[in-house]
């Protein structure tokens, strides 16, 4: 069997004319999280749709724990919160997550315990037309959980958490992927999933754009910006090795490099009264913007992230 819990492979998919997932390499392996990150319209529900079985795949394959997710026995390797999930007003939310036990083949009373890990215990005899949006969400993982699933896909599982919750939510993330869950999903809070994520894939107009870890991505890409109080001419400055801009505002300068270290070595021999030095990085969510902004893409088949 495959040691993947997840494997894509060249999927596309189109709805009429667009084509939403535009040939996509994903793999997912045990005990581990990886964000799936990208605009609105990128094509992250479409390609969840397919990894859930939701849709079929047009062309390229889907694979859950090695296989076929529109089979019923597969599925139940899976866990899933869906971008827009509908319940059952009527039934309450103890109810609802001993029904995803049931569906998953588990004893109905694995719902206690899955209640108490969310955090919503004391919501279990509420109704669900009664829940608020992120008691709704909270309720959701309860079920994409109560089914010890070997893949959880999740798609915009913290929107609508408040503070609490989102801690609550990665902490039970975190430890589910210790205990060798696979785990894939969206969000367009990128700090978060930074702080998560083993892996971050950027899916920009149906194709991946790149697929680093968090830290890596941003390093990556991100050029630091260096501000100091400094009297060297900024044309001295443009010539020192690995400055890209340099820029003075009244009595600081402000310099971009992808080696701020290297700049520093030539900058501070010159300026003996160097004072107030930062050097900032650019961040995930930095990053993320460049690597998906439309202005600065030349064309489709160089949207290549820089090695
Ligand atoms: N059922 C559908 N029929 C036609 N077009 C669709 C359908 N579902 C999605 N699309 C289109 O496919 C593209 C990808 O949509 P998708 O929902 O996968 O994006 P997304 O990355 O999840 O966006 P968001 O961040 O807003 O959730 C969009 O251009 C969308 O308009
Ligand atoms: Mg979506």
């Amino acid at each position: 069997m495959d040691a993947r819990v997840l494997q894509i492979e060249g999927v596309r998919h189109r709805y009429g004319a667009l084509t939403a997932v535009d040939g996509v390499d994903l793999r997912v392996a045990p005990g581990e999280c990886v964000a799936l990150l990208g605009p609105n319209g990128a094509g992250k529900t479409t390609l969840i749709g397919l990894a859930t079985g939701l849709l079929a795949a047009q062309e390229g394959r889907v694979r859950v724990c090695g296989g076929d997710p529109r089979s019923a026995a597969t599925r139940r390797h899976l866990g899933v919160v869906q971008q827009t999930m509908g319940f059952p007003t009527t039934l309450t939310v103890a109810e609802l997550v001993r029904g995803a036990a049931v569906r998953a083949g588990r004893p109905a009373a694995a719902a206690g315990p899955v209640l108490a890990e969310v955090g919503i215990t004391d919501l279990a005899r509420r109704r669900s037309a009664k829940l608020s949006g992120g008691q709704r969400q909270r309720v959701a993982l309860a079920m994409a959980l109560v089914g010890d699933p070997d893949l959880l896909l999740l798609d915009e599982p913290t929107a609508g958490l408040d503070v609490a919750a989102r801690r609550t939510f990665w902490q039970v993330l975190a430890r589910r992927r210790d205990a060798g869950v696979g785990i894939l999903l969206t969000t367009h809070i990128l700090e978060e999933a930074a702080s998560t994520a083993d892996r971050v894939v950027v899916l920009h107009r149906g194709r991946v754009v790149a697929e680093d870890s968090p830290g890596g991505l941003s390093a990556r890409l991100a050029d630091r910006t260096l501000t100091a109080r400094s009297g060297v001419d900024v044309v001295v400055l443009r010539g020192l090795p690995g400055v890209l801009t340099a820029v003075r505002d009244g009595e600081r300068v402000r310099v971009t490099s992808a080696e701020p270290e290297r700049v520093l070595r030539a900058w501070l021999p010159l300026d003996d009264a160097l004072g107030e030095l930062r050097v900032e990085g650019a961040g995930l969510e930095q990053a993320l913007f460049a690597l998906t902004d439309d202005r600065s893409e030349r064309d489709d088949e160089t949207m290549g992230v820089p090695a």
